[in-house]
């Protein structure tokens, strides 16, 4: 997509796909990414099949001009000499091509395209959902499979703090997907065995919170984010570049998390298993060889604990706010071609059904800040108290089942707020292959079908099949035009 944008759009765009602030020291030194795959002789086709996205503009022109030979012969690729070349997949990487993996210098880091970002697949599609051709920002990548990428790195240990341990603080309970709990002195095969299993790590998620528990949520669009206050799931932010500075500054490189800015801010979360859970990383660390952390490189500093400098320090503001332009100006996808009565009749069932009540009829407004108590979206929820914090925050709950894992340290209780969950966009909605932030509903049919029962997660049904029909139509037409 030609996009013509200047100054400080132009550098949003370049923080949005290549900025690292230096974390490539994490992904190439501590968790060995690059020395993973080409350990493990990744070819270009199984890092699509991984939902990897590659761009085109940036692939060698030699090898670009080859690649189109080759699938214009046989278009499924199988055999193309390009894409069976294990060879070729780090010097994919090392030209940018492969987006999200950022090369600086001769290592490869991460930036938000990884997850953020779509190719048009104009020139080349994997039936799982890798694709090569021109970039389109700001798509979610449902495909991605993160946790067998994270497994395939060659320190998958340095992933300590986003893996689901077991810790003697929390009486060896464990909390998530996975019977048991990764410990310190778990094994490189072990924490393969966790990231690479898919019940335990779905494909389209990412464990985005540093807690210990296992808690992955399912990927969100990152378009026209000026409509998408409070950020994520439990809404604990209301600026994006806070938001995007805490990934910088601790998600991308967990090493942060050391300094005492981090521990600071892991112990008013988390308590005794938060500062467990860090003296634990150390020895991980320390133990896999990794030195001279942590690695992110930034710019000004504030209070531990504090929205804009969560672990006391802060990247370069004006490249985040540059950012926050580039995803407001992100556009929406068109919504989906769909049969248009159906859809008329579906926006008045949506209307009639009470899903108005909550969610906008018009796409083009800011979603509703409204968080919406965990016990209203799931009326199953029946917590119980892990441990007591200080307040605004709420004590450590935890329901039995997934739904409300990623709540349990992290919600909006940081900013004086309730453990609810925000609103999503409604866009974008005909490429979701499941639904809501668990996965656990299978399509927008099943989402809205009375039989998932009373005490699920978003119990909003609309009982006759013929009218959810009507309501699927509608929601896949949505787009930031629909009124
Ligand atoms: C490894 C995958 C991954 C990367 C890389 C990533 N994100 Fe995300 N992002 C996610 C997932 C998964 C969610 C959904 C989280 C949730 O529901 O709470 C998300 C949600 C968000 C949201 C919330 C959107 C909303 O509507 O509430 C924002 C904002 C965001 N990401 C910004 C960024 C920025 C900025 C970067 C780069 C600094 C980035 N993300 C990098 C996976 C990723
Ligand atoms: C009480 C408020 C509320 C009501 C009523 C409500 N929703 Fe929702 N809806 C939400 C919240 C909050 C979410 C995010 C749930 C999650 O993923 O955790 C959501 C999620 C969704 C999603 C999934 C988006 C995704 O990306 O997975 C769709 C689609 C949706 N709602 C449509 C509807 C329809 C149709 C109705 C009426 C039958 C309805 N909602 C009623 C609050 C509501």
């Amino acid at each position: 997509m030609p996009q013509d944008l200047s100054g400080d759009a132009a550098l949003g765009r370049d923080v949005f796909r290549f900025e690292t602030f230096g974390n490539e020291g994490f992904w190439t030194d501590a968790v060995r990414l690059p020395a993973g795959i080409a350990a493990a002789r990744v070819t270009p086709m199984q890092a699509l099949e991984l939902g990897l996205q590659v761009d085109v503009d940036a692939v060698p022109s030699d090898v670009r001009q080859r690649l189109a030979r080759e699938l214009k012969d046989d278009p499924t690729g199988r055999s193309s000499s390009v894409l069976n070349d294990a060879s070729l997949t780090p010097k994919l990487v090392m030209a940018n091509a492969v987006m999200g993996m950022s090369a600086k210098g001769d290592k490869v880091g991460t930036s938000c395209a990884l997850c953020h970002s779509m190719s048009d697949a104009s020139v080349f599609k994997s039936p799982k959902g890798g694709s090569i051709g021109h970039r389109i920002d700001g798509l979610a990548n449902h495909d991605l499979n993160l946790g067998m990428i994270f497994a395939t790195a060659a320190n998958t240990r340095a992933l300590y703090t986003v893996s689901q341990l077991t810790l003697v603080a929390n009486k060896g309970k464990t909390l998530g997907g996975a019977p048991t709990g990764l410990t310190p002195s778990s094994t490189e095969a072990e924490f393969d065995a966790y990231f690479s299993n898919p019940k335990y790590y779905p494909v389209g998620m990412f464990d985005d919170s540093f807690d210990g528990n296992g808690d992955p949520m399912h990927n969100t669009p990152l378009f026209r984010q000026d409509l998408a206050a409070p950020y994520g799931s439990e809404g604990t932010f209301t600026k994006i570049d806070d938001f995007s500075n805490l990934v910088f500054t601790s998600l991308f490189d967990q090493t942060m998390l050391t300094t005492p800015g981090g521990r600071a801010f892991v112990h008013k979360l988390a308590g005794p298993a938060g500062d467990e859970m860090i003296d634990g990383y150390v020895k991980v660390l320390a133990a896999t060889g990794v030195t001279g952390y942590p690695y992110v490189k930034t710019t000004s500093t504030g209070k531990p604990g504090e929205l804009a400098t969560p672990v006391g320090v802060r990247v370069d503001n004006r490249k985040l706010l540059a950012m926050n332009a580039y995803l407001a100006g992100l556009q929406a996808p068109r919504g989906a071609v769909v049969d248009r009565p159906s859809a008329m009749r579906g926006k008045m069932v949506f209307q009639a059904s009470g899903c108005a009540g909550c969610h906008n009829t018009d796409q083009g407004r800011p979603v509703p800040t409204t968080l919406h108590p965990m016990k209203q979206i799931w009326p199953g929820d029946a917590p119980m108290v892990l441990a007591q914090r200080e307040p605004p925050l709420n004590p450590v709950l935890n329901s039995p089942g997934v739904f409300d894992d990623k709540w349990a340290v992290v919600n909006a209780s940081v900013r004086g707020e309730k453990r609810g969950v925000a609103m999503p966009l409604l866009l974008d909605l005909a490429r979701k292959p499941v639904f809501l932030h668990d996965n656990s509903v299978p399509s927008l049919d099943a989402l809205f079908d009375p039989r998932r029962g009373p005490t699920a997660p978003h119990p909003f049904y609309v009982a006759k099949s013929a009218q959810r029909a009507d309501v699927v139509n509608y929601l896949k037409g949505l787009d930031a035009g629909s009124r």
